[in-house]
């Protein structure tokens, strides 16, 4: 996957950094852009899968809408080239200076969780003289089938409005003159590989916008959320999810009433594939039942294994030896701080350099200067160094 020049040059990075193939990145977003543009479907990118600046600017270059979850997300958005009025702002504890900003930059839609912030947006929208278009975001109760901690389509899980509260939910719109609703918002969950999950979802939307119809409510946005998966085992296999399978699902299950929208809001899917974690290893250390492999890189980096117990899959770049089994381990102080157990990896030693892959979504987004380390810088593949935030020589 990484070609010999590549590799040449990332010997003259200080690691860690994530390496972003925009080749790769750009591939994707016209292939899933193509499919779902012959559907009609809307798509909206979800920033917090990835916000660089440079990943950003191609992303909304490839005319997409944006999903933000807070408001310097909103203000990345808008700085990176993302038409406000192709912006959703979801999330379940929206400050008011968030809403103040969505409302003056007339974002397309506040998809609201609750009804005490269904009022608390009217106030603000009533303040400044607007008014608000805002998204129920429904709680389907569709089990994504995916970890417990990216669920949120279930009754338990803290998002959203739940069916026996709508009576009460059109009563709290009537009574609010700032508010125009626009759409019906569902977000079941991440890294969603069964694609009979979201034939589930089709089902439980059908039967929710025909309850808000027979309301006399017709929404003009159905948005679906993300969820995507991707192959974390194989991505050279699979580095462009097939969209055309996942679009199909809504085309042959949802039933729209002609003025419907359908929407998406794609993170993983369209970023995850495109990145990867470049480290260097430190040390090769023998433990007990075990080799170690210490990397430069740290959960501070990416968390994902840490958190969610992730598998990525892992390649040393400059070793050809055969293979044997390491732990592969960062320098944070902290058992958890591993990348993965009992990694067959070719002979590895020190200086070299690994890979660890499909790190493009929720990976630099979720780094953190723990234990007071610097921030990885990014590279990439077609402009070279650049990250805001570096702090050191590189
Ligand atoms: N829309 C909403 C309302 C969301 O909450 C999310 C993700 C998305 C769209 C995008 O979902 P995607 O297409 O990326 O699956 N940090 C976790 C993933 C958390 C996802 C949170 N919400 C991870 O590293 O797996």
């Amino acid at each position: 996957m990484f070609r010999e020049d590549t590799i040449a040059k990332f010997r003259t990075i200080q690691t860690p950094f994530y390496y972003y193939d925009m080749e790769l990145l750009r591939k994707t977003l016209s292939t899933c852009a193509g499919v779902a543009g012959r559907f009609g479907y809307k798509l909206h990118y979800a920033l917090k899968a990835n916000s660089n600046p440079e990943v950003l600017s191609v992303i909304s270059g490839a005319g997409y809408g944006a999903d933000c979850v807070s408001g310097n997300e909103i203000r990345a958005a808008v700085e990176n080239g993302f038409n406000p009025k192709q912006i959703m702002f979801s999330g379940v504890g929206k400050s008011d200076a968030e809403i103040r900003l969505a409302l003056q930059l007339g974002i397309q839609s506040l998809n609201v969780e609750s009804r005490q912030e269904m009022e608390i947006i009217d106030e603000l929208a009533g303040a400044i003289g607007l008014k608000a278009g805002i998204s129920l975001r429904i709680i389907p109760n569709v089990d994504a089938r995916t970890h417990r901690y990216i669920t949120t389509g279930l009754e338990e899980n803290k998002f959203g409005i739940l069916p026996w509260e709508f009576d009460r939910v059109l009563e709290t719109l009537k009574q609010l003159g700032n508010l125009r609703l626009k759409g019906l918002h569902f977000h079941i969950g991440s890294q969603i590989t069964d694609l009979g999950v979201f034939k589930s979802l089709c089902h439980r939307i059908n039967d929710i916008n025909e309850w808000f119809i027979s309301n006399q409510v017709r929404a003009e946005i159905i948005n679906v959320g993300g969820g995507l998966g991707i192959d974390y085992q194989d991505p050279d296999r699979n580095p462009v999810p097939d969209f055309g399978e996942y679009f199909r699902v809504f085309k042959d299950f949802i039933r729209l009433q002609p003025d419907q929208e359908l929407h998406f809001e794609p993170g993983r899917a369209l970023v995850g594939q495109c990145g990867s974690l470049i480290t260097k290893v430190l040390f090769v250390k023998k433990g007990v039942n075990t080799r170690f492999a210490i990397v430069d890189a740290g959960m501070n980096d990416l968390i994902r294994p840490a958190l969610y117990q992730s598998y990525h899959r892992m390649e040393n770049l400059t070793s050809v030896d055969p293979p044997e089994k390491y732990d592969v381990v960062g320098p944070i102080c902290e058992s958890s701080d591993c990348f993965g157990k009992a990694v067959s990896l070719p002979k590895t030693r020190r200086n070299d350099l690994l890979a660890i892959r499909s790190a493009g979504a929720y990976g630099q987004t979720m780094s953190s200067r723990y234990n007071l380390r610097d921030l990885a810088a990014a590279f990439y593949s077609d402009r070279g160094i650049a990250f805001r935030n570096i702090i050191r020589d590189i």
